[in-house]
């Protein structure tokens, strides 16, 4: 059989608050309201072909299990009503598997690549629903700019375009590079099923949400700021609470976190999150970044390489 292949570029969707826990976990849909950046300059390269063996994805050259990816695949082929398989390899130019929103990028390149090898032309909120199917957060990375997924819902929806907060800048601080010990996946069922925080959590995120929304509109980082910091640290929270605990906070986290702490006390907009993984991620204005970065670089060690300048960008991108 003669293979069409396609290649997509897409960059991860970065939280501001946070999805976190299933409302039916057989279709993956998220139990809290997410809102959300897609960034520039972290990216996904992934490379789609039919074929007619088995479904196959690569990620950094490593086979991912095919449990992994069937909901997917499955979910393509019934969607879009084609009976093919797909092999797919994709590439991440920052490390994968250790919160960085990798499987974003990844399902939301693979979600436009099989949509585009078909050759019909499916809207954006089906190759948004084709992309939660891989990850929830990856319904969120099909758009650009500012997207929200809303709890229980099966796509993602645009919110403001990648123009709307030109001196907005989100600054990826890189502390380890090693996989994260749990996936997000595995951690949200296990939170939801033994945290007793976890029902509350649902709860109040709900707010978090709704207020941040408003923030953005209004550019008000100083007030999104505070959303975003109760939105990731009551994620937090769950997981700590439950049973055992899951942590990914590193020495280095805890580092970057206080430092952007101390940055705050003395009159600097920045404000910090994170995901299941130790990276920090911290928005700010670009005027300020050249000072947070020194300040990250003396007070928490992070060379020049750790600290990545994003802001929000594009949706997935056809390269050929
Ligand atoms: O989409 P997943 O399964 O990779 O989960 C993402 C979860 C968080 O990154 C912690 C939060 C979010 O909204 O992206």
């Amino acid at each position: 059989m003669a293979s069409k292949i396609v290649r997509i570029k897409a960059s991860p969707s970065i939280a501001l608050v946070k999805y976190w826990g299933k409302s039916n976990v057989e279709y993956n849909l998220p139990a809290t309201s997410s809102l959300a950046i897609t960034v520039t300059g972290l990216f996904t390269e992934a490379q789609i072909e039919e074929c007619d063996s088995e479904d196959k994805l690569t990620i950094d050259g490593l086979e991912v299990p095919p449990q992994r990816h069937r909901p997917f695949f499955d979910s393509v082929r019934s969607n879009l009503g084609v009976n093919i398989c797909y092999r797919a390899q994709a590439q991440n130019n920052f490390p994968s598997s250790a919160g960085l929103a990798s499987s974003s990028s990844v399902y939301a390149a693979l979600a436009e690549g099989c949509s585009v090898l078909t050759g019909k032309q499916p809207d954006r909120k089906q190759i948004s629903r084709l992309a939660r199917m891989g990850s929830a957060s990856a319904a969120r990375s099909v758009w650009g700019g500012f997207s929200v997924l809303r709890a229980g819902s099966e796509h993602a929806d645009p919110m403001l375009s990648e123009n709307y907060w030109p001196d907005l800048r989100l600054l990826v601080a890189i502390t380890s590079r090693s996989r994260k010990p749990v996936y997000s996946r595995d951690a949200m069922l296990h939170v939801a099923e033994t945290s007793p925080y976890y029902k509350s959590w649902v709860v109040v995120a709900e707010e978090n949400f709704r207020r941040a929304i408003q923030c953005v509109r209004e550019r008000n980082l100083q007030l999104l700021g505070g959303q975003m910091r109760a939105s990731y640290m009551r994620m937090f929270g769950t997981m700590f609470a439950a049973d055992p605990p899951i942590n990914y906070l590193k020495p280095q986290s805890l580092k970057v976190i206080e430092t952007i702490e101390n940055l705050r006390l003395s009159g600097i907009n920045a404000w910090e999150t994170m995901d299941a993984g130790p990276q920090v991620k911290i928005a700010c204005l670009v005027k300020d970044v050249g000072q947070i970065r020194a300040a990250l670089e003396k007070k928490a060690n992070l060379g020049p390489h750790n600290l990545i300048e994003t802001k929000p960008g594009p949706g997935p991108i056809i390269l050929g």
